[in-house]
């Protein structure tokens, strides 16, 4: 049995690892770190609850910070947990400071370090996570690639193959078994492909009072449509909105963060979706719902070349227009939902 030590800290980690989580636990000795980089009830402890996941081993009490204090603090207190634990190997996934820290401590101890949803560029090095994605790739002995596009990259980057694996998306796993209710469409008035869902939180879009007027300046030419657009608001956004008293236009509903299977719905009945989120493309693509994402680049470029989603123009309207006039026919291309299968095999046939 393989003594297997999974490090995560935010909303899409706990999600995208939640499979994995559980099977590791069936079949293998499991230690659980959370480093509680999301720590609010509805950024964290709703999707432990909602997706049945055990209660972590250890909870580093993280929390927010600039980069720095955020992850050294990270660091320093999973060197010690490694140090009393001794895992096989360390698994983290993405591209947060939680992944940084627990792939950095793990690999500066000769721990073996698997990176799932390895492989992933956007080329923007302004990006806190591009960061994150290049050293974690490279300090990894293990890298899951969700497609066959990463393994290239991580090839062309001088990483040896025989370290890198296709493995799908993890996410598919999670979203497949995701039970749907209607209330939140309910609760907030809202009917089926009536609506469009709106979310935003990297730091390109709301770190700066200028870049942050901008992009609201273009969520409120929505105006224009007539349609009704939901908004839940990730914390950072909020605080941002407040600190640089940038109003959010008032024909937008802003709502608390959501659980899963309210997202999911809300992403399956809404009439498009407007974006920033990383993990919110994905979903947007496998569920066939048109995307357009509000950066200048993506990391996820397989959602725009199968037509299911398109960087954001000047011309908000005209990219609804676009997007959504388009036939759904596009094919997944992040895998059949046995990800976490295919990583644990992996796993447990690495010998050396
Ligand atoms: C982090 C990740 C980002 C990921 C996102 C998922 C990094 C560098 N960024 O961004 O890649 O897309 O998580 O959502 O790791 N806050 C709360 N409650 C929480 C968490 C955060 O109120 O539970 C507020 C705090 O004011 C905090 C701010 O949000 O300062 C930012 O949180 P932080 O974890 O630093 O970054 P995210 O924007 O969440
Ligand atoms: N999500 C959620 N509730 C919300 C917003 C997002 O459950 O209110 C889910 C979403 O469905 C996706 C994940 O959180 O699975 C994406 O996380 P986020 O956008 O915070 O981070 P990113 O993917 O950009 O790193």
């Amino acid at each position: 049995m393989k003594k297997i030590c999974i490090i995560l800290g935010t909303r899409p980690e706990i999600i995208k690892l939640c499979e994995l989580i559980k099977i590791c636990k069936k079949e293998e000795n499991l230690v659980l770190i959370h480093s509680n980089q999301h720590y609010s009830e509805n950024m964290d402890k709703v999707f432990f609850n909602e997706l049945n996941l055990p209660h972590p081993n250890y909870n580093l009490n993280a929390g927010s910070g600039k980069h720095g204090k955020q992850t050294g603090l990270m660091l320093e207190k999973i060197e010690f947990i490694l140090e009393l634990e001794k895992p096989d190997i360390v698994i983290v996934q993405g591209d947060t400071n939680t992944v940084l820290a627990g792939a950095l401590a793990a690999s500066k101890m000769n721990i073996k370090v698997g990176h799932v949803e390895a492989g992933l560029r956007s080329y923007d090095r302004k990006m806190p996570e591009e960061t994150n994605r290049i050293i974690v790739d490279h300090i990894s002995d293990l890298l899951f690639c969700p497609t066959e596009k990463q393994k290239l990259i991580l090839k062309t980057e001088g990483i040896n193959e025989n370290k890198i694996n296709v493995v799908g998306n993890t996410i598919v796993d999670t979203i497949i078994k995701c039970e749907t209710s209607n209330d939140i469409l309910k609760n907030n008035n809202l009917e089926t492909k009536a609506f469009i869902l709106l979310t935003m939180h990297r730091q390109e879009n709301v770190g700066k009072k200028e870049k942050l007027k901008e992009v609201m300046n273009k969520i409120e030419t929505l105006k224009e449509l007539n349609m009704k657009v939901i908004f839940p608001i990730h914390p950072r956004t909020k605080k941002m909105c407040l600190q640089f008293e940038i109003n959010i236009p008032g024909f937008i509903k802003l709502i608390p963060p959501v659980n899963y299977s309210e997202m999911v719905t809300l992403e399956k009945n809404s009439f498009c979706i407007i974006t920033d989120s990383g993990g919110i493309q994905e979903e947007a693509c496998i569920l066939k719902i048109p995307c357009i994402t509000i950066r200048n680049t993506t990391e996820r470029p397989e959602t725009i070349e199968v037509g299911a989603n398109k960087l954001a123009t000047n011309n908000l309207i005209d990219d609804v227009k676009e997007m959504t006039n388009k036939k759904r026919n596009w094919v997944n291309p992040f895998g059949k939902g046995d990800s976490s299968e295919k990583i644990l095999r992996i796993i447990q046939n690495e010998t050396h």
